[in-house]
């Protein structure tokens, strides 16, 4: 009898031939296709994509499954290009996952341990100690408790760090402290470095405002590698212009790149990074995209499914 292969069709605007490679070594009885399908041919039920070009996924015949290559999904959201009712699976991997466990424990250690003070201190050829604390005496907020804010916060523990997560839902993290959505107050009062790592929703947007920043300790640390629309720019400038805190790192924007007249650019307690906190290594995300179509065809529910509803 003769098999027909199912079509995964990758619409990356990336480097969809190496992505390829990887699904036909994982998924080897099915056919991986670069170039875009057209209406009438056989049906394709598996879409990867990641900023799909316009009319691309509803041009495709028999899609059953959107599979991103983003973790952050409020831009196919946003656009309307997934057909409702189509599941869109967003990228929950380790190597994301890691990736920004690295850049914000980066960041936080750097500040915890005055690194850039002494960076500046350096170019001045200025000795000067500053008041050392330990992990232990500071205490850390991490804004989302899901796939990467769960790993980060753990992470925070490990080094000793107090540490507290803020969700919806009040999601425990062994070894932290969890507040559910209406104790934002709560999970920020005090704290020496709040991270963000919430998607991009409705409810999300401008959290980290006037009353949120002036709640953290005095001379407290942003690290942003959620998405820019969580945080009041004109607020975070003033904050660290009144000294309220004493740096930012800033890997997301509300406009990317961020532009040319940005005062985030020349601001000297700010550190810009191009969004790259948590790339998409194709090698981890293949793997993980692979088991969901596995999951799938063996009739098991898929993971990782947007909620419409909620927006993430
Ligand atoms: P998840 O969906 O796994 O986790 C989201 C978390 O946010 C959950 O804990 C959720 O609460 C919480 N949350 C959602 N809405 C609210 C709300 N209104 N109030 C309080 N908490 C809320 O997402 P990930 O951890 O996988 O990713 C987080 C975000 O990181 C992505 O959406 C993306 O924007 C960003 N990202 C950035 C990258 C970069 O390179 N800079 C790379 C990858 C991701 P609950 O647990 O109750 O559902
Ligand atoms: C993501 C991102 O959401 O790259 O995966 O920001």
């Amino acid at each position: 009898m003769l098999t027909v292969m199912k079509r995964i069709f990758i619409a990356s605007r990336g480097n969809p031939e190496h992505m390829a490679q990887l699904f036909r070594a994982e998924l080897p009885d099915h056919e991986v296709l670069t170039a875009q399908p057209q209406p009438g041919d056989a049906p394709v039920p598996y879409i990867v994509v990641g900023r799909p070009t316009p009319g691309v996924i509803r041009a495709v015949p028999g899609v059953e499954v959107v599979l991103s290559l983003n973790a952050g999904i409020e831009h196919l959201l946003a656009s309307g290009e997934v057909p409702d009712g189509l599941p869109i699976v967003r990228l929950v991997d380790d190597g994301l996952a890691d990736g920004m466990s690295d850049w914000v424990l980066g960041n936080a250690l750097a500040w915890h341990r005055n690194l850039l003070v002494y960076k500046a201190q350096q170019e001045r050829r200025e000795w000067a100690p500053q008041q050392e604390k330990l992990a232990r005496e500071r205490v850390v907020t991490v804004l989302g408790a899901g796939a990467l804010g769960a790993q980060v916060a753990g992470h925070f523990v490990r080094f000793g760090f107090q540490t507290r997560v803020w969700s919806r839902s009040g999601r425990p993290v062994e070894g932290a402290t969890a507040f559910a959505k209406a104790a934002l107050l709560d999970a920020v009062r005090g704290a020496d470095i709040l991270v963000n790592l919430l998607p991009a929703t409705a409810e999300t947007a401008n959290v980290i405002d006037a009353t949120v920043l002036a709640a953290l300790a005095k001379g407290a640390f942003v690290i942003n590698g959620g998405r820019g629309a969580a945080i009041l720019d004109a607020d975070l400038i003033a904050a660290l212009d009144s000294g309220q805190l004493s740096g930012a790192a800033l890997d997301v924007f509300r406009t990317e790149p961020l532009p040319a007249d940005d005062p985030y650019w020349g601001h000297p307690k700010v550190l810009v990074s191009p969004h790259v906190a948590a790339p998409t290594h194709a090698h981890t995300a293949v793997k993980e995209m692979a088991e969901n179509i596995r999951r799938h065809e063996r009739g098991e529910p898929l993971t990782h499914v947007v909620d419409r509803t909620l927006g993430y």
